[in-house]
């Protein structure tokens, strides 16, 4: 483990300006555009109260995103943490047991022709163009068939039938970016053959979109929450990676959006990894405004979310999952020393055990643990990141639809627009859905 560490700080000061360049580009531009849009229509922004000053709160100025908050922000200061934020996380890695003898998220990956795919590509309505990566000319499909083998136990076997009963009468929602997207996505598609047509539809494509399952009363959707707090990056279409403003104190409106469903899974990373600092507008100090790094500011949306799950949510009732960072693969040479490239034109799996990559951050994976510890048994973790770390041939690269236009120079150089972030379907997220719905 040093030693990968000792490398990951050489590679980590060209690595985070390669990620804010790449990242930036895919996450910025694409994420939203990504589901079925055949209608794309303007985002309905839920107009909700926000703990904001009610005597400015009716006017546009103060919506989200809107001129005051870039007013507010225009010369901020720099952030102080007012806890010993940083003393909490030299506590981290006392080795959080799992229970039992079994830890699903370690393992290997195993080729399966036989039973994966668990769904066609093709027969799925909702599939994404941002992850449909055969229909985009994936020339090999070996990616489809890995099936994930957990150390010293057996996954339960996907059984969609089996899904469907436990989600009867329930909403199942998925709260997030574009990965937590992918996710979503790929659970529509693992249920959605059983339903007959006219007894599931999908509600158009806004910043809570629905799919309803008519016969069981239950619907699986998605929330879009890049940041789990409020942003000026919670319009699905608009998002501004490049100059970030939350509200690091405030989800409220998020809140009322998710607040009802009965199996809530988060997650949130990616956005928090590239681009300028983040600028944090606090509802507490009125117009003071702030400019911290990603990962003091992930800590403070993270800790918002976290007063919420634990003076919120009803344990009875509801069920919480966070899922874990989402790795991405942009340097081929991590896993294959004096190679150039990224995920472009992998088909395999990297198969050295514990393989862990530079964009996968241990600073927040330390401090995403230490918050979720304070959570306990009220938050289960999908902890996927060590599992998907081996799968750099899961990514769609070239293979998906690129909104904005390619120049020449990139079409002659496909590594540099391969999209190394998103996971193509079916595929890995396929699999993430199976370890929920082994917790569930
Ligand atoms: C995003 O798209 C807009 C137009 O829709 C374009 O002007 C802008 O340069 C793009 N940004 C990135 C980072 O690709
Ligand atoms: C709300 O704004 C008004 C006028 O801008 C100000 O007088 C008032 O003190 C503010 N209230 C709070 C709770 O910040
Ligand atoms: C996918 O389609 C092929 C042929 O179209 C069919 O043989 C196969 O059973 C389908 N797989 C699933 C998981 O539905
Ligand atoms: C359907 O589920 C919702 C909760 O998601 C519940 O409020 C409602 O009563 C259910 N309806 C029926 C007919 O079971
Ligand atoms: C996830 O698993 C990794 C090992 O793969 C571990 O280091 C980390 O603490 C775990 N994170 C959480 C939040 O459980």
């Amino acid at each position: 483990m040093q030693k990968w560490s000792r490398r990951r700080a050489q590679l980590s000061l060209l690595a985070s300006l390669f990620t804010l360049i790449l990242i930036s580009s895919i996450l910025s531009n694409h994420t939203s555009k990504t589901i079925h849009s055949p209608a794309d229509q303007p985002p309905s922004f839920p107009t909700h109260t926000t703990s904001f000053n009610n005597s400015l709160q009716s006017t546009d100025e103060w919506l989200p995103g809107g001129p005051g908050w870039s007013r507010a922000c225009s010369s901020p200061r720099n952030y102080k943490p007012r806890r010993g934020a940083l003393a909490e996380e030299r506590e981290w890695w006392k080795g959080r047991s799992l229970g039992g003898s079994c830890d699903l998220f370690s393992g290997r990956w195993v080729y399966d022709e036989r039973s994966y795919p668990l769904y066609n590509e093709s027969e799925c309505p909702w599939m994404s163009d941002q992850l449909a990566c055969r229909k985009h000319g994936r020339p090999e499909e070996q990616y489809k068939h890995w099936r994930w083998q957990p150390q010293g136990c057996e996954l339960k076997r996907w059984n969609a039938w089996e899904m469907l009963e436990k989600l009867r009468g329930k909403r199942l929602m998925f709260v997030g970016d574009s990965l937590n997207r992918g996710q979503w996505i790929s659970m529509v598609c693992l249920l959605q053959s059983l339903i007959p047509a006219g007894k599931k539809s999908m509600s158009p494509n806004a910043a809570l979109t629905i799919f309803k399952i008519e016969e069981y009363n239950a619907s699986v959707e998605f929330y879009w929450a890049p940041l789990l707090v409020e942003s000026n990056s919670d319009d699905p279409v608009n998002h501004r990676l490049d100059d970030r403003i939350i509200r690091p104190d405030t989800l409220l409106k998020h809140a009322s959006q998710w607040e009802d469903a009965d199996i809530l899974v988060f997650n949130s990373y990616l956005w928090w990894r590239s681009g300028p600092k983040i600028k944090l507008l606090w509802s507490s100090e009125y117009l003071t405004c702030e400019e911290a790094d990603g990962l003091d500011a992930m800590r403070l949306a993270m800790e918002t979310w976290a007063d919420w799950v634990s003076s919120r949510a009803d344990p009875r009732k509801q069920r919480v999952f966070f899922v874990t960072m989402s790795p991405t693969h942009l340097w081929k040479r991590e896993w294959s020393p004096g190679s150039e490239g990224n995920c472009f034109q992998e088909t395999a799996p990297i198969d050295r055990e514990g393989y862990w990559g530079s964009g996968s951050d241990l600073d927040t994976m330390r401090m995403v643990d230490n918050v979720l510890t304070t959570l306990s048994s009220k938050v289960t973790v999908l902890n996927i990141t060590q599992l998907s770390e081996y799968r750099k041939d899961g990514h769609p690269s070239i293979y998906r639809k690129f909104w904005e236009r390619l120049s020449p120079e990139q079409l002659s150089n496909p590594v540099s627009y391969s999209d190394c972030i998103h996971w193509c379907l079916p595929g890995v997220p396929d699999v993430w859905n199976e370890l929920l719905f082994n917790l569930l």
